[in-house]
């Protein structure tokens, strides 16, 4: 940091940063310039890599003196949380637009709340484009696993941020993959997390990072089978997914192709109400399916940055329970039905007679959907595109688990476990026959009771228990 440069040209300053995404830095030599009354129109910010040209063989080294009088600049948290997104942006124009912006708010302190202020009004287009970024990053990293001299594995990730989102975004892939190994390999830098620390290394180019694995075919498979034509808009998908994104995408190789229309065959599948995995194709373990959640990014709420929840339980169970989605309780312990439906629940099963720990328990969609509400965390449902992504995991634990009987709370449970929408009133209480010789049943999900009063909870509790009775009544049948 110290080894800036502010060197003086005629009436000029040049303020020359190490770094280009480093806001600290900005800002400590923005207070400096502010403090010598140094006006924006005297100041030339450049940055690594940026066009300096031979401006520093020139003029003394002096930094400016602060001047008398000067007022101390205040600023708005909203300009600083502006600030530190712009900073961002690969425009080169972006410290002199901060700087010429914390020099009118010293006399316009409500500057940022001016929507048409042209200044305001660019510095939020910068910020806005950094977050969109930032996002994109988190969505459409894929990692690839490969093998390490000590016999370890770590995933390795190929990326291209349009904007200096490297750092910004570090923190969100350690608290997201905390427990494995992984690189993320940009053309500015790299990221390198061994389980423990994290470290920067130097730019890398595609041929560093690996190539296709044997399970992206069968992730390809899978995307074929839930990519709905007749929802496709292609604009709004190049929108979401833009192209120069596919190329890291192993699913992205398939868009062409779906949507000239050759997709039916594998969407077949879905219909028929078929297993997405044959006996031999499914994940080779529960614990491959736990390390495979952790990493998903492949719908936004695996994006959204919260912990994913694992199914658990028997791993050779002849009953299944699924759930909708983690919930906040559950999000935060690392565990399915720990919070107040999963206390319903387990008093209905025991109730029932149904022992949880002989089943396995898991959900249709592993990450938590949320909206913040001040400190809470308001539940959101999935929406049914999520559930069938996520329906890729669900089925892998139910081809390993082999339930005879799969219990199915709530609509969204329903979807995941038969990859379509039905009426949770209309099935509930009687088996459907799958394809792989088990049944699935239905009933509603826990968290509806709490949401009734208490005249409407008596009778959907009645009716939830005579499901669980029933359904505890096959399953010593089919035992
Ligand atoms: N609701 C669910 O559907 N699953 C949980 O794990 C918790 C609440």
């Amino acid at each position: 940091m110290t080894s800036l440069q502010h060197v003086r040209l005629g009436a000029y300053y040049v303020v020359a940063l190490t770094r280009s995404d480093d806001f600290d830095e900005w800002r400590d030599q923005a207070r400096r310039l502010l403090a010598a009354d140094v006006p924006p129109d005297r100041v030339a910010w450049t940055e690594p890599g940026g066009q300096s040209g031979n401006l520093f063989s020139h003029g003394d080294r002096r930094l400016p003196p602060p001047a008398d009088g000067v007022a101390e600049a205040r600023v708005s948290r909203k300009f600083v949380a502006l600030a530190k997104s712009a900073i961002l942006h690969r425009d080169a124009e972006r410290f002199g637009l901060l700087y010429r912006l914390v020099w009118r708010l010293r006399g316009r302190p409500a500057l940022c709340d001016d929507a048409a202020d042209p200044d305001v009004r660019k510095l939020e287009e910068l910020a806005r484009t950094v977050r969109r970024d930032i996002h994109k990053m988190r969505a459409f990293v894929r990692f690839r696993g490969i093998a390490e001299a000590d016999g370890s594995e770590r995933f390795v990730a190929w990326f291209e941020p349009a904007h200096h989102i490297l750092r910004a975004n570090a923190a969100f892939f350690v608290n997201r993959f905390t427990q494995m190994a992984w690189s993320i390999l940009t053309p500015e830098g790299s990221l390198h997390w061994d389980g423990a620390s994290l470290a920067e290394g130097p730019p890398a180019r595609r041929e560093d990072a690996p190539g296709g694995d044997p399970a992206e075919e069968l992730w390809r498979k899978y995307y074929a089978s839930i990519f709905n034509p007749a929802r496709l808009k292609v604009g709004a998908m190049l929108k979401e997914m833009p192209r120069k994104y596919w190329k890291n995408m192993p699913e992205a190789a398939l868009i062409p192709e779906l949507v000239a229309g050759a997709q039916a065959r594998e969407a077949a599948m879905v219909e028929r109400g078929a297993s997405l995995f044959e006996a031999e194709q499914a994940p080779a373990s529960l614990a491959a399916i736990a390390t495979g959640v952790v990493q998903c990014t492949r719908c936004p709420i695996g994006c959204n940055g919260t912990r994913a929840v694992m199914g658990e339980g028997e791993a050779a169970s002849g009953l299944m329970i699924v759930g909708e989605q983690p919930g906040d309780v559950e999000e935060q312990e690392g565990r399915p039905f720990v919070g107040p439906a999963g206390r319903v629940l387990m008093n209905h099963l025991e109730q029932a007679g149904v022992d949880r720990a002989a089943g396995y328990v898991t959900n249709a969609v592993k990450h938590f959907k949320f909206v913040n509400r001040g400190k809470r965390r308001l539940h959101q449902s999935p929406t049914a595109k999520e559930i069938d992504i996520c329906r890729w995991w669900l089925d892998g634990e139910r081809s390993l688990v082999q339930p005879k009987l799969v219990l199915a709370l709530g609509a969204s449970a329903a979807r995941g476990v038969l990859g379509k929408t039905v009426s949770v009133q209309k099935s509930r209480g009687e088996p459907i026959p799958q394809p792989d010789g088990s049944e699935v049943w239905i009933t509603t999900h826990p968290s509806y009771l709490l949401r009734l009063d208490d005249a409407a909870r008596s009778a959907e509790e009645a009716k939830f228990a005579a499901d669980l009775a029933a359904v505890q009544r096959r399953l010593r049948q089919l035992a």
